[in-house]
């Protein structure tokens, strides 16, 4: 939880160096300004961008620990090898942090660091889950999904339409792409997680697990589609000529981006307590009486 709680705190961090325009205030990686440990003066945008190396490097040397204590301490196989998949993961997005300095930001760079932060970020969600209190000692209440589509498959297409959100609002936010097929993809984004959270809150209002992050998800997609009407109108209608970051855009950018983390967040444990508690069910899964209600 500390780790997925201080992760939060980075993309945060991370959101201000690239709304405030401050990616390159500090031109060299892996040093900065030549010293691998010397705090430069915290000015202008090296505030932004040297903050945000420093959080990083506390980011890695919890996960560090985590890895190291998981392997240890963990008795599940596939935790253990979660634990490893952090680490490489939050190792692979530092360098790509370094390489889009070391680039002078180009967009692919930029938008694959920002995507990774998410994902990261929900690894660290999902391992907070996994050795949670509630995960490893209740005996989960299951209920076999019928319907087509399944609610699991609809929790992935959510999680994928984020997906591909994310990337979109990347590529426009780092000078890749245009604004329009984010926003266009919204109508998708909309479309899939209005349709997942229905079909969760009105066939598993029973099991808590499945209803919260459903609720959790649904208020937050609302939120984000307000958020993106403010982060357009501050950064693209009235912020086409500010000659430097205003603090409307700045907020309204930062809020968005870290709001999407969330969404993504919610999505993927609304994923796990799916398959978890309504899983798919096949014919050879399903009680007799299920299978066929004429022997009840
Ligand atoms: C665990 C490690 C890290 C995480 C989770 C992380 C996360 C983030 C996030 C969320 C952003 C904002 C992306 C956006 O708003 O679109 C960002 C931007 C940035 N990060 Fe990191 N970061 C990490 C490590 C690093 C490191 C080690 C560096 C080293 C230089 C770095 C350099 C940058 C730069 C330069 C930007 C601005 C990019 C731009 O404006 O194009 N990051 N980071
Ligand atoms: C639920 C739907 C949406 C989601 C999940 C979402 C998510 C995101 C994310 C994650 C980013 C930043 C990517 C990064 O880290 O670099 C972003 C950027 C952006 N989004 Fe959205 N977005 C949504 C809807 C919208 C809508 C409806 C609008 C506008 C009408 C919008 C406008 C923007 C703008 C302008 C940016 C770039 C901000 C900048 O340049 O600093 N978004 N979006």
């Amino acid at each position: 939880m500390v780790l997925a709680c201080w992760t939060f705190l980075l993309i945060i961090a991370g959101a201000l160096v690239t709304s405030n325009d401050a990616g390159l205030s500090v031109p060299d990686w892996p040093t900065s300004f030549g010293s691998l440990y010397k705090i430069p003066k915290l000015v202008g945008g090296v505030k932004f961008e040297h903050t945000h190396r420093m959080i990083a490097q506390v980011a890695g040397l919890l996960t560090i620990v985590l890895a190291v204590w998981t392997w240890r301490a963990e008795k599940r196989r596939w935790m253990r090898i979660l634990g490893w998949g952090a680490l490489g993961t939050v190792i692979a997005q530092g360098i790509l942090g370094g390489l889009t300095v070391l680039f002078y930001l180009p967009p692919p760079i930029s938008s694959a660091h920002a995507a990774l932060a998410q994902t990261f970020f929900c690894i660290a969600v999902v391992i907070a889950v996994f050795t949670g209190q509630k995960w490893v000692e209740e005996q989960p209440r299951v209920e076999f999904d019928t319907r087509r589509p399944s609610l699991f498959t609809l929790t992935l297409l959510s999680i994928f339409v984020l997906y591909v959100q994310l990337i979109l609002g990347a590529m426009f936010r780092h000078h890749g792409l245009s604004w329009w097929p984010h926003v266009v993809h919204a109508v998708v984004v909309s479309f899939v997680l209005a349709w997942t959270a229905v079909r969760a809150l009105t066939v598993y209002s029973n099991i808590e697990a499945v209803r919260r992050p459903a609720i959790v998800m649904l208020s937050l997609v609302i939120a984000q589609l307000c958020l993106g009407f403010t982060a357009f109108l501050t950064r693209v209608s009235w912020g086409r000529d500010s000659v430097q970051p205003e603090l409307p855009m700045v907020i309204s950018t930062v809020t968005h981006v870290a709001v999407g983390a969330l969404l993504l967040a919610s999505a993927v444990i609304l994923a796990i307590q799916v398959w978890r508690h309504a899983p798919v069910a096949f014919e050879e899964r399903l009680p007799q009486a299920q299978r066929d209600p004429s022997a009840a």
